[in-house]
């Protein structure tokens, strides 16, 4: 049967077109020369993964198939915004772009709720949307929307797929993108296709991971870490419906997809193409690392994961290209940069990956005071291909990993762990004078592992300050939190804001009272906006009011400074004073410095380390103060207050 197959071959691809009316002249001559431009890299690809299957004639002949119509199908208006797109040329890098992260429920009830709320995001500046997920998700057994039961069914609770549409066309009639997750590795194990599995049926069986005895999910388990060691201990769970072992990565009702089934791919391609024909500006690929499973290896960021999100990349363009790609790795800052694609495949991958090194970094420089361990990350970080871009942040709804390197600490002549504990110490309030109220999350006492739950306001010191300390201190988390914001909106790559941090949101403990969510304190700073609390943000002084428009105002500066735009145009300034962090991003017509002092007291530079770039600047313009600066000689120094920064444009 596989050899009759091989000798029939697949259709043609020209014939395959030709089937459903496509030809290289007409209405659709610009599709048929992407098609023809992508195929052979889309064989590649899928003959690297599939090749060895008897069956992969017919599955590849599918998988164009889904292509195809997925461009059929998509609306005229998205083809226009998809058009508009490639003729302004790598229009996600810009720095008019600024977006912000959000649940819809606990944001504003619904979808219908945020539709009218979008006068909001223009006041602050933001103009690209992240909804968390949104498609159905059992109660209580959900992950934040991460354990999809449907992957095309809204939840009632936030509405309807209608609802999600209207909102939708209104936020690109004003002008702003939308971004949504497709949640790749896994699913519910109340999916349509788990509950087939555990009623035995073979074929939905073969969608994941499925074994009678341990012997081989014991040989996997040898070399995987676990992800949620608290909540979720091991990576397989046993199935009493169908006296499986199961393969579950993530918590134990998040069942592993299984990508070697080349079945498993087709369907989420669909799905990934029904996103993009909602009209979804950016999909945020969740945990892309975890999609090929191998004994022996800790089954992350292995090729064949690269090479799926490669051909995902590939069908994409092809079918509906105005959608770009991120891939959530949160992993070792080098395997971060592999998402991009690597050598000859670079730029052919993902689109967007998290700065999640640089995230955490900063982080680090906040609690030490000392910003050479996050300059060692900088040559790693530094290699992203031209084209591609950065999710930029400090916090989102997941805890903060210190997943850098040793070595980056090691070569900052500090010891790694003692680093390491004291930067959990720090941030769980646990060292003496720490201002920060945080959380461990998921600590491993097998590795000595642990990430950090906490708001973003708590985590500098608002809380405490609040509680305890009074209006110095008050003022101080506020100047740090913009401090992190600033280089977060400053640093290159598209700045994501997480909702409640423009509004100074402390630490929420009512998830403790939750039994479906007290077991995850990354629900402390998922928090729900109370909106006659926002409304203070128009009372001069109000701690509401500081934080919003200090937020309000770095967006305003972003966007008036076309040098931010993320073309690859950083340069770091020389260590001259271990407190002080500061990068240079120029284009031929304009300069920045953007210069941030992390320590708790006053710090100075040396303005001669604004001379080392090829050029001497006379005079600087302070974009957050309004000062002009005249640039001092050698011996004298620029000075900051504590948690102090400044965004300045070299004028001659
Ligand atoms: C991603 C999400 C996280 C979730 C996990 C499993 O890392 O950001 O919230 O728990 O994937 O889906």
């Amino acid at each position: 049967m596989g050899e009759q197959v091989m000798e029939k071959g697949y259709m043609p691809w020209e014939a395959l077109l030709q089937e459903f009316g496509i030809r290289s002249v007409g209405t659709h001559k610009v599709f048929f020369q992407r098609f023809q431009e992508g195929i052979e890299n889309l064989e590649f690809l899928y003959r690297s993964i599939y090749g060895d299957l008897s069956e992969f004639e017919d599955v590849f002949e599918e998988l164009l198939k889904s292509i195809i119509v997925a461009y059929l199908e998509r609306e005229q208006d998205l083809k226009k915004r998809d058009k508009a797109k490639e003729k302004q040329g790598n229009w996600f890098l810009s720095n008019h772009l600024v977006g912000m992260s959000l649940y819809v429920d606990r944001f504003a009830g619904n979808l219908s709720g945020v539709r009218k709320k979008l006068d909001y995001f223009e006041e602050l500046g933001v103009n690209f949307l992240h909804l968390m997920p949104l498609f159905e998700s059992p109660e209580g057994e959900s992950d934040g929307g991460y354990a999809v039961s449907n992957f095309r069914k809204v939840d009632p609770r936030f509405g309807d797929l209608k609802d999600l549409i209207e909102l939708r066309k209104n936020i690109h009639a004003q002008g702003m993108n939308l971004m949504l997750d497709i949640v790749l590795n896994h699913t519910s194990h109340r999916h349509s296709w788990a509950e087939k599995a555990k009623s035995g049926n073979k074929h939905y069986q073969d969608y994941f991971y499925m074994y009678d005895n341990r012997w081989i999910p014991n040989q996997y388990e040898a070399a995987m870490p676990e992800i949620f060691p608290e909540s979720s201990p091991g990576n397989f769970t046993w199935c009493e419906e169908c006296q499986k072992w199961v393969m579950t990565v993530f918590h134990h009702y998040q069942w592993d997809l299984n990508y070697r089934n080349p079945h498993v791919l087709r369907e989420m391609l669909d799905n990934v193409f029904f996103y993009a024909n909602l009209g979804v500006d950016l999909l945020r690929i969740d945990a892309p690392a975890f999609i090929w499973k191998e004994t022996g290896t800790s089954s992350q960021n292995l090729p064949q994961a690269h090479q799926l999100l490669q051909l995902i990349k590939q069908a994409v363009h092809i079918a509906t290209p105005g959608m770009v790609l991120l891939g959530e790795a949160i992993v070792a800052p080098d395997a971060i940069m592999e998402y991009f694609g690597k050598g000859d495949r670079a730029g052919k991958e993902c689109d967007f990956a998290y700065n999640a090194t640089q995230m955490a970094l900063q982080w680090d420089m906040l609690a030490t005071g000392d910003t050479r361990v996050m300059l060692q990350a900088q040559p790693i970080i530094g290699q992203k291909p031209f084209g591609t871009s950065w999710i930029s942040y400090i916090r989102c709804h997941d805890d903060i990993g210190l997943g850098y390197d040793d070595y980056m600490i090691a070569q900052a002549g500090k010891d790694p762990y003692q680093h390491r504990s004291y930067l959990k110490d720090y941030f769980s309030g646990k060292f003496p004078g720490s201002p920060a109220i945080g959380a461990l999350f998921s600590s491993n006492p097998k590795t000595g592992d642990a990430r950090i739950s906490g708001s973003l306001a708590s985590l500098c010191g608002l809380e405490q300050a609040l509680l305890t300390q009074g209006s110095d201190k008050i003022q101080e988390s506020i100047q740090k939190i913009l401090l992190m914001e600033s280089f977060s909106m400053f640093l290159g790559g598209l700045p994501m804001l997480y909702y409640g941090d423009e509004l100074g949101y402390l630490n929420d403990y009512s998830f403790l009272k939750d039994p479906s969510k007290s077991y995850d304190n990354r629900w402390m700073h998922r928090p729900k906006i109370d909106w006659d609390k926002a409304a203070q943000r128009d009372q001069e002084g109000t701690v509401e009011n500081r934080v919003f428009s200090g937020i309000q105002k770095l967006i305003k500066i972003r966007k008036s400074l076309p040098a931010i735009a993320d073309l690859n145009n950083i340069s770091w300034i020389q260590p001259h004073n271990i407190h002080v962090a500061g990068f240079l991003r120029q284009t031929e017509n304009q300069k920045v410095f953007v210069i941030g002092n992390y320590s708790n007291q006053a710090s100075y530079l040396t303005w001669y380390a604004f001379k080392e770039f090829g050029f001497t600047p006379a005079s600087l313009f302070d974009h957050w103060t309004g000062d002009s600066i005249p640039v001092g000689p050698d011996h004298d120094y620029l000075i900051l207050e504590p948690y102090g920064f400044r965004i300045l444009e070299v004028k001659d």
